[in-house]
Order: structure tokens, then sequence, then C-alpha cells
């Protein structure tokens, strides 16, 4: 179990470092030689701004983490992995509404589990962060949503 965590760590860490690097440099002061490839590339993820706010939600101490786990593999029958998870990768908006407002309201849920997920986190900004974070971290390699996509979710008064 350790070793895994360290391994899910070091995988994640090592992720955020290629991101901020991939990000980085790239003047594009020669309009001639400008690489579309590399531009495609960088637009089709989340931004390491992106990455780096939701890992800090998703780390923040009674946050995602103490449920879901620094690897994101939950706890079998309780709370669940996030790791694959069709939910997550197939029903992106769905994913940042149940970070909105919880999961009480929020259908298309294949497992059953004990308890509701709360409402974590008060603004898409955040939410779209956060999900966009898990997308791309313990191995899932889910894309992206984006704010644009989520503009019609309204968040529950709290
Ligand atoms: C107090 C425990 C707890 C915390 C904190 C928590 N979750 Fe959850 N999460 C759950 C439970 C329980 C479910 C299953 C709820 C259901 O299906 O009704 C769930 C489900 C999910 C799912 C759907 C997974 C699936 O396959 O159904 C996602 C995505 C998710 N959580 C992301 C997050 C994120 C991101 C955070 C932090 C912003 C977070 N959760 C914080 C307990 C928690």
């Amino acid at each position: 179990m350790k070793t895994r965590n360290f391994i899910a760590i070091a995988m994640a860490s090592f992720f955020g470092l290629a991101m901020i690097t991939s990000c980085g440099g790239g003047k594009s002061g020669d309009q001639s030689t400008t690489d579309t490839t590399a531009v495609k590339e960088v637009a089709a993820g989340p931004t390491a701004e992106q990455m780096a706010m939701g890992k800090a939600i998703y780390e923040t101490p009674g946050k995602c983490i103490t449920c879901h786990m620094a690897n994101g593999q939950g706890v079998a029958s309780v709370f669940p992995n996030l790791v694959g998870s069709q939910f997550l990768l197939n029903s992106k908006v769905l994913a940042v509404t149940q970070v909105l407002n919880g999961s009480a309201k929020v259908g298309n849920k294949t497992i059953k589990y004990p308890a509701p997920m709360l409402p974590q986190v008060g603004s898409a900004d955040s939410a779209v962060a956060v999900i966009n974070y898990v997308l791309n971290s313990f191995g899932n390699k889910g894309g992206m949503v984006t704010l644009d996509e989520v503009k019609d979710v309204v968040i529950d008064p709290r």
C-alpha cells in the first residue's frame, strides 16, 4: 500500500512537472515557423495553473483526498475509485455538478454507495479545476471539461 501510494505520488509529481515544462517557453516571434501541432496539444488538456489549483483542492484536508485517497482509488464499497471511473470519464459535466451540489440529485450511477457525497466546492472555477485534475491524475487520461461546458449548471444555495 505504501509503495503504491508512493508510486502514485511520484507519477502525479512527474506529470505535474511534464505539464509545466510542456507549457513553458516556446517563443512565437517567427510567424513562418509557428508549430500548430504543439499549440493543439496544449489546448487539448487543462493548463498547468488549472492542474495546480485542482491538486491543491484535492489535497486540502477534509476534501477529496480524505475519501478518495492520495492515489484516487477510494475505499472499496464506501468511497468510489476515481481511477477509470466510468461516471467521471463519460459524464464530466455531471461530475462537476456533483462536486458543486453533492451526489444526491445527480443520476447516472452504476454503483450505489452507502452515503452520498456532499457538496465540496462553491465555484464553477474550483469544480472544473478539481475535475480536470482527477481526470488527468492517478493514471486517468480522461481529457478535460471547460468552464463553458458547465455554464448552465446552477449552484444550489448553501
Ligand atoms: C466525505 C467523503 C468524500 C469527499 C470529501 C469527496 N467525495 Fe467524491 N464521492 C464520495 C462518495 C460517497 C461518492 C459516491 C456517491 C454516490 O454515488 O452517491 C463519491 C463520488 C465521487 C465521484 C463519482 C465517482 C463514481 O464513479 O461514481 C467523483 C468524480 C468524485 N466523488 C470526486 C470527488 C472530488 C473531486 C472531491 C473533492 C473536491 C470529492 N469527490 C470529495 C465521497 C467523497
